[in-house]
């Protein structure tokens, strides 16, 4: 049987004034039903980018896929039709977005727009059928009196209460694929555990594959099965956690779990990577980290890396990935 999710080398631009943003630059990677795949990586290295090219939501305009396959249960998802890929998309795959408010429409009912999916994917009219599989669903994600939720509407809900029902949306009509990005980053601390907690419960309840996008390397820890470390539009690491956390190839890795903030951990500062990521319209010559790297050498600067691979599973993009690990 094919991989869930098999994105192989996939490429997006957007074509702006000032030149040709390489937003994705050839991203590779693949995904079982089960497993959590962390996307991790500065502001702008193409996490978001990359999910929207999955389920081709590219905002409409310059956004262009330009290359590469995303073979979903072995189906190229960039040669079907505009019409196959809706059926697809909030049924087989579901995406969940930082902001729940870009997801839910505020002048409709809670109930109502989550009937909404179930009437499209799966044809049900009745009503009391209807409103007992969208009860269902918001128990299933932990809302109080969902029966009294059901006719509510957005704005009377809180922050942690929307990506609920987001969440709710997402696996009602039973996804494989959930694609969150940034699902918690609005919340507070508690209540981000506690919404992580519920993605993987339901994760594990529907055997889903999952990529979950997120600036904090502690979440991946805690919640992940293996990890993608974004830089510059591309993927510059990638292996299991454990591997990962135990012996990173990356310079850029390295700094990433540098600048985790450590409970008991005394410093001065917090350390954050000097400098700024690069303007993917125009990249140097060379490794797009070398500027800001730590261990850089005179050939980073010229030569681009190619991908080195650590047994089965662990690949690093840096010239130096195999010194790296033996430090
Ligand atoms: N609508 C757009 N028009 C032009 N360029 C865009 C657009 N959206 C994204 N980009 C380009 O794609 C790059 C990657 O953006 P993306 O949103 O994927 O970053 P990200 O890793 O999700 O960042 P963040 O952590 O801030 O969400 C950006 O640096 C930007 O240059
Ligand atoms: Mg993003």
């Amino acid at each position: 049987m094919p991989p869930l999710l098999e994105v192989k080398n996939l490429q997006t631009h957007f074509i702006t004034r000032s030149g040709v943003a390489r937003a994705v630059d050839g991203v590779t990677f693949s995904l079982e039903r089960g497993q959590t795949l962390g996307l991790v990586g500065e502001s702008g290295s193409g996490k978001s980018v990359t999910c929207s090219s999955i389920v081709r939501l590219l905002p409409k305009g310059s956004g262009r896929i330009v290359g590469g396959e995303v073979l979903f249960e072995g189906r190229n998802l960039l040669d079907i039709s505009e019409n196959e890929m809706r059926r697809i998309r909030g049924s087989q795959i579901s995406f969940v977005t930082q902001d729940p408010m870009t997801s839910l429409n505020p002048v409709y009912s809670i109930g109502n727009q989550m009937e909404e999916p179930l009437r499209y994917h799966q044809g049900m009219r009745n009503h009391g059928q209807l409103h007992a599989k969208v009860v269902e669903a918001l128990t299933q994600v932990g809302i109080p009196s969902p029966e009294r939720r059901v006719k509510d509407y957005p704005h009377q809900l809180s922050g942690g209460q929307r990506q609920r029902v987001v969440t709710a949306m997402a696996i009602e009509c039973q996804p494989s694929l959930l694609i969150a990005d940034e699902p918690t980053t609005a919340l507070d601390v508690t209540v981000q555990i506690q919404i992580l907690r519920l993605l993987k419960d339901v994760q594990k309840e529907l055997n889903l594959g999952m990529i979950l996008v997120t600036h904090d390397l502690s979440v991946i820890a805690r919640t992940c099965d293996k990890v993608a470390v974004m830089y510059a539009g591309r993927i510059v690491e990638e292996g299991p956690i454990d591997e990962i956390f135990a012996r990173p190839r990356h310079p850029y890795t390295r700094s990433l779990m540098r600048a985790i903030p450590q409970i008991g951990r005394k410093e001065d500062r917090l350390y954050s990577i000097p400098g700024q990521p690069p303007d993917v319209r125009r990249l140097p010559q060379g490794c797009p980290f070398a500027p800001r790297c730590p261990d850089v050498i005179d050939r980073c600067t010229h030569e681009a890396p190619t991908e080195q691979f650590f047994g089965s599973n662990h690949r690093a993009r840096c010239l130096r990935a195999e010194e790296m690990g033996a430090s």
